[in-house]
């Protein structure tokens, strides 16, 4: 059931002249590490994908459903060249040409599966959608050197959310809700969160928050991972990109060094966010945490990673409790305040993007 949500100045309804998503987007498909010895299934807005690695490390998407009697190919098996249809045991190469019929010496013309552009970079898949699929990708997939540069440890997982990407965008863009969703880990004091410094500047399909909140006390996830002597300046950096988000916040103690410089020392943490529709009313999250850990990285890093998941749960309740009441409550417009400056211009983004261009 599609449930449009009404904010000032921007509609959510899909119409025959929208996509319900924004097309021509890289999206993020997994994480590498989910593709290793056995098929991923998956729905990306709306097409039931399953990806595989062939024999020589190459991952691969595919539609899930074979072409012989639409068994999904996810209940198959990889092999060297390709994966195999777990009923007949047709074979199917990343392309999605079928390679093989079992006790048959021609392959029918016929036998091939729809496949999508994949890249893999940094340690995420990433997937092409298109307003025409036929149509080449418009350039490279996003690199996130976060993972590759070595200044960081990291990790991650992939969430499934019963409610749409809309809302997932908006709780990313607003960061003043961790003093009331995530008092036992990243949050702290309600109202130093509320009343941070905020800017927010957009460029092309890009925007970007900037929240500074100076002389705060650390919140138990930063003090658990950085020797922080007292109170300390935290910056929050939102820089959202269509299909996935990056966001950097850290803290330093306070009155040392400059929130504006790029190479400012203290506590970092580095999310990356993959926010990519399952559905219009269903989503992927697929996030990674990066840290710089002072001292005993991986121990470091096992609680970061640990903290950052029981945080993301908790937007997780939210988030579909939330979508659960729009549906109670029926088409009732939403209002916005001054938390919600870079949500809605994200919003009016992907409105702009959904546009279907004849
Ligand atoms: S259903 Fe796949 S080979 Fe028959
Ligand atoms: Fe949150």
């Amino acid at each position: 059931m599609s449930v449009q949500m009404h904010i000032p100045g921007v509609s959510d309804l899909t119409t025959q002249d929208k996509s319900p998503f924004a097309l021509d987007q890289w999206y993020v498909a997994a994480l590498s590490s989910e593709c290793a010895d056995k098929p991923l299934a998956r729905t990306l807005l709306n097409h039931p994908i399953v990806m595989f690695r062939d024999g020589a490390g190459v991952v691969h998407a595919l539609e899930d459903r074979c072409c012989h009697r639409s068994l999904p190919l996810s209940a198959g098996t990889i092999e060297e060249q390709g994966i195999r249809c777990g009923y007949h045991g047709m074979l199917f190469n990343g392309e999605g040409r079928c390679l093989e019929v079992p006790g048959q010496s021609t392959v029918p013309p016929r036998a091939k599966v729809k496949n999508f552009p994949v890249q893999e970079r940094d340690g995420i898949v990433w997937i092409w959608f298109g307003y025409d699929q036929q149509a080449a990708p418009n350039g490279d997939a996003p690199s996130y050197p976060v993972h590759t540069s070595g200044e960081y440890v990291w990790g991650g997982d992939a969430f499934h959310y019963d409610a749409p990407y809309q809302l997932i965008h908006d709780n990313l863009l607003d960061l003043s809700h961790l003093g009331y969703v995530h008092l036992q880990t990243i949050g702290g004091d309600a109202r130093v969160h509320m009343n941070a410094e905020m800017n927010t500047t957009t460029d092309g399909d890009n925007v970007l928050v900037v929240r500074h909140m100076h002389g705060v006390t650390p919140p138990p996830t930063y003090t658990a991972a950085y020797p922080f002597e007292g109170k300390i300046d935290r910056w929050q950096e939102i820089d959202f990109r269509v299909s996935h988000i990056r966001i950097w916040t850290g803290g330093v103690d306070a009155g040392t060094d400059d929130l504006r410089d790029p190479n400012r020392g203290g506590f970092h943490m580095r999310g990356f966010h993959g926010v990519t529709p399952e559905t219009e009313t269903s989503a992927h999250y697929i996030w990674t945490i990066a840290t710089n850990p002072k001292a005993n990285h991986e121990e470091t890093l096992k609680k970061v990673m640990a903290q950052t998941a029981f945080t993301f749960e908790e937007d997780k309740v939210v988030i579909e409790n939330q979508y659960q009441n729009m549906i109670r409550f029926g088409n009732q417009p939403l209002m916005s305040i001054h938390v919600d400056v870079g949500a809605n211009r994200a919003r009016f983004i992907m409105e702009k993007l959904r546009t279907i261009r004849r």
